[in-house]
C-alpha cells in the first residue's frame, strides 16, 4: 500500500482534504486544513443530533483556542457548555474522568447531546472514553490540536484513561463522528511537542509506505518548521494510512498492531522516565522504532543501512535516536523487559514486536527470544 502525498498541491490555498474512515454505520469523515477551527461551527452543525454541545479542553489550549471554537459554534446556533481539565497526562486518570462525567451530567447531558475533545491525545482520550460510557455511548468529535493527535490519536476510535498498572489500561473502543484537524492550531504548539509528534508521522513511512519515508527525508525539517502545505500533506497521508488500517481491523486482532511500530520499547522507555517530561511519547517511539530496526537486524532481517538511514533522518529533525544522554544508571535490560512484559500488547505471556525487512515493509511478530532483546538493550544501553 503506497500512501505518498500525491494530489495535494492545493493545500496551501487554504483547501480542505478530507478523508474517509470506513467502518459502515461508524464511519466518518477526517477534515484537515487551515482555518477549520473559524468555520467548525457550520461543518459541526451537520451532524449533530441536537445543537448542543459539551467542549471539553485543557488549561493550555483553553486560553488559545478556545475563543475560536466557541465564537464558531455560537455563530452556527450551538448552544455550548465548555469545561477545562488541568494539562498534562496526569489527567488522564480515574479521577478526572469523575469529575469529567459529573461535570457532563450537571450540564444535563442527553442522549444526543455531542461532546467536542479540544487538545492533544489526553483530551481526546479521556473525553472519547467519557463519550463511550455517558448514558452508555453518545457521540463525540475530535478536534485534534497537537500533531500526534492529528496523525494518530484522534483517529481508530481507541479511548481510555491510565492506571497505576500502566498506561491505557483501561478504555474502549468509540469511534468519534467527525474528526477536525487544523494544522494552523499546530501553530502555538512548543516545537519539542511537533518533533515528538513528528515521531509518529515517520512511523507511518516505516510501516508500508517506503515513498513516504523518502518525501519526509526531503520535507520533514520544514514540516517540523512550520510550513502548513507540508503539515497537511504529511497529516493526510498519516490519516489515510490509519483510515485503511483501522477499517481493515478496528479491534486491532491482526494488522493494526503494525501502529504500535516501535511502541514495546518506547513504553519501557516512558515508564523507566517515569512518564515524565523526561522522554515524551513520540520521543521515546522515535528511540524504540531505531530499536525495532536494530532488532530487525540482530535477527538476520534487515539490512544496518536502513537502520543507520532512519537513525540520521531523526536526528536531523532533532528527535533522539538512541538512548545516550537519555538512558539513567538505574536503566538496566531487565527493568525494561519487565516493563514490556505489562505491555497489553503481551499474547499468551509472549512479547509481540513490529518488526521489518525493509523501511516501508514492517510486520508483527510474537516468536522473539527475551534473550535476543536482552542483548540488544544491553548493547543500547553501553552505547
Ligand atoms: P497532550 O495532549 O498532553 O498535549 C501535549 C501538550 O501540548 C500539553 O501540554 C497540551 O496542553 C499542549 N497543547 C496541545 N495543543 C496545543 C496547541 N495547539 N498549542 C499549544 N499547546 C498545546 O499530549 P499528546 O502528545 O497530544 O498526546 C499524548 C497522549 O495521547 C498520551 O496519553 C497517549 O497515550 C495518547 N495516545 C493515544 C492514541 C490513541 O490511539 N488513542 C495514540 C497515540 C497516543
Ligand atoms: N495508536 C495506535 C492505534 O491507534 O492503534
Amino acid at each position: 500500500m503506497t500512501n505518498a502525498p500525491s494530489k495535494t498541491v492545493s493545500n496551501s490555498n487554504g483547501h480542505t482534504v478530507t478523508v474517509r474512515v470506513d467502518l459502515g454505520e461508524r464511519s466518518y469523515d477526517i477534515l484537515i486544513g487551515e482555518n477549520l477551527l473559524d468555520n467548525a461551527g457550520a461543518v459541526i452543525t451537520e451532524i449533530l443530533r441536537q445543537p448542543r454541545v459539551i467542549v471539553i479542553t485543557d488549561s493550555n489550549v483553553a486560553s488559545l483556542h478556545l475563543p475560536a471554537l466557541e465564537t464558531s459554534l455560537s455563530k452556527a446556533g450551538i448552544e455550548t457548555h465548555s469545561i477545562i481539565l488541568p494539562a498534562g497526562e496526569q489527567t488522564k486518570d480515574f479521577a478526572h474522568l469523575a469529575g469529567l462525567l459529573d461535570q457532563c451530567l450537571d450540564a444535563r447531558i442527553a442522549r444526543d447531546t455531542t461532546l467536542i475533545a479540544l487538545g492533544g491525545g489526553v483530551i481526546g482520550d479521556i473525553t472519547g472514553f467519557a463519550a463511550a460510557i455517558a448514558l452508555r455511548g453518545i457521540d463525540f468529535i475530535q478536534i485534534p490540536t497537537t500533531l500526534l493527535a492529528q496523525v494518530d490519536s484522534s483517529v481508530g476510535g481507541k479511548t481510555g484513561i491510565n492506571t497505576k498498572h500502566g498506561k491505557n489500561l483501561v478504555g474502549a473502543f468509540h469511534q468519534p463522528a467527525l474528526v477536525l484537524a487544523d494544522v494552523a492550531t499546530l501553530d502555538t504548539l512548543p516545537e519539542r511537542e511537533i518533533r515528538a509528534g513528528y515521531g509518529e508521522v515517520v512511523k507511518y513511512g516505516l510501516i508500508n509506505d517506503a515513498p513516504f519515508f523518502n518525501w519526509l527525508e526531503k520535507n520533514g525539517p520544514a514540516l517540523c518548521n512550520g510550513e502548513h502545505a507540508a503539515r497537511i500533506q504529511a497529516v493526510e497521508t498519516c490519516c489515510r494510512a490509519k483510515a485503511a488500517i483501522v477499517a481493515a481491523d478496528e479491534h486491532e486482532s491482526g494488522q493494526r498492531a503494525l501502529l504500535n511500530l516501535g511502541h514495546t520499547f518506547g513504553h519501557a522507555f516512558e515508564a523507566e522516565s517515569g512518564y515524565s517530561d523526561k522522554l515524551l511519547h513520540g520521543e521515546a517511539v522515535a528511540i524504540g522504532m531505531v530499536m525495532a530496526f536494530s532488532l530487525s537486524g540482530k535477527l538476520g532481517l534487515c539490512n544496518d543501512e536502513e537502520t543507520a538511514r532512519i537513525a540520521a533522518h531523526l536526528k536531523a529533525v532533532n528527535l533522539p535516536a538512541s538512548l545516550s544522554g537519555i538512558a539513567e544508571p538505574s536503566w538496566t535490560p531487565a527493568r525494561l523487559l519487565s516493563h514490556m512484559s505489562q505491555d497489553k500488547k503481551v499474547l499468551a505471556g509472549q512479547l509481540t514486536f513490529i518488526l521489518a525487512r525493509r523501511i516501508g515493509e514492517a510486520f508483527i511478530s510474537r516468536d522473539v527470544k527475551p534473550e535476543t532483546v536482552q542483548s540488544l538493550l544491553e548493547e543500547a544501553l553501553a552505547a
